[in-house]
């Protein structure tokens, strides 16, 4: 069955829009993604509603860009560079170093924790992603510490990458410490099988290298924009949530799949709405990376009224904006 919201009420329709967004939109008891074109509508329709908030976003892009250079191009949903150099970022490297040392001697102790640290808390963050392959190593405790991962996300060299992607000024809606213990399983689980994200029709997630990665650590691998649409508007098996390996290399061959190798700073933009993906697979090492994500605000998985972007800003809310661009960037506006 290929799900569309044209099948659903117009009641529904009218709650998902202004009250809930499309997040993961579950059908029938079977977890479905909202289709790419259906995506895309709903987020035409916001933009539509919102209008002047989108102006106001594309033009923020067009004064952003003026006097600064994007590390990147996304092409074919994807761009790979190296972003060691970008201002803040091998002072996040060592947060990251410093958090996954806590974390790994928590995990091994189960008791000890620096001073001023909330265990209640500390368990509550580990407990996010106690099932998935890709650990969030927990940070928010130490204002520093986040401040320090923030800051190489707001430079103009990464997020005018995915400003220019996007068409707009995008919200920088997450910034973590992941982490793969890529340890033995029996079989394959959630994001360690190919599939696509469900948030809006388009994303942008930025993957660094906060430790060399390579074949052993199990690298983010990913299918192009071009075949990935393609596979999927051809319904089927690729509608589906999660696809095996052999059928995706029924259609493209594995020397167009591309890894996320390479020394510390190596960087990958890929869009994961639209690029096949997996990741944190059983493998001879660990891999730890650092990660953010940067969302269209008027993406279908938000509601229309602006809600969960208020919500959003609240995440980072210890932050003080110096620029009215760093305001929009974390939602405040
Ligand atoms: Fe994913």
């Amino acid at each position: 069955m290929k799900y569309s919201i044209f099948k659903q009420t117009l009641p529904y329709n009218y709650r998902k829009l202004f009250v809930e967004g499309y997040q993961h939109v579950t059908v029938d008891n079977e977890k479905w993604s909202l289709s790419l074109r259906d995506r895309a509508l709903v987020g035409s329709l916001s933009r539509t509603l919102n209008a002047p908030k989108y102006l106001a976003r594309r033009t923020l892009k067009s004064l952003a860009g003026a006097g600064h250079k994007p590390i990147a191009e996304m092409k074919d949903g994807y761009a790979l560079c190296d972003g060691a150099d970008v201002p803040g970022m091998r002072e996040a490297f060592a947060v990251c170093e410093e958090k996954l040392a806590i974390y790994l001697e928590y995990l091994r102790s189960g008791g000890a924790l620096p001073e001023g640290v909330n265990p209640e808390k500390y368990r509550e963050e580990m407990a996010k992603t106690a099932t998935d392959p890709l650990k969030h190593v927990p940070y928010r405790y130490d204002r520093d510490a986040a401040e320090a991962l923030l800051r190489p996300f707001l430079s103009p060299q990464l997020y005018l990458t995915a400003a220019n992607y996007l068409g707009l000024l995008p919200v920088l809606a997450s910034v973590r410490i992941v982490y793969s213990p890529n340890e033995a399983s029996d079989g394959l689980r959630s994001s360690q099988m190919f599939h696509v994200d469900p948030e809006g029709a388009r994303q942008v997630k930025v993957f660094v290298a906060a430790r060399s990665v390579g074949p052993e650590n199990s690298p983010l691998t990913f299918i192009p924009e071009h075949h990935t649409c393609r596979l999927i508007e051809s319904g089927g098996t690729f509608t589906g949530r999660r696809v095996k390996d052999f059928k995706l290399a029924k259609h493209v061959p594995e020397s167009e799949w591309v890894s996320h190798v390479g020394d510390p700073g190596r960087t990958v933009f890929v869009d994961t709405s639209r690029c096949f993906h997996y990741g944190s697979r059983p493998s001879p090492a660990p891999r730890l990376l650092l990660y953010a994500q940067y969302l269209d605000p008027f993406c279908s998985m938000f509601d229309a009224h602006g809600r969960i972007r208020k919500k959003l800003g609240i995440k980072y809310g210890f932050h003080q904006p110096k620029t009215i661009v760093e305001r929009y960037l974390l939602s405040r506006d």
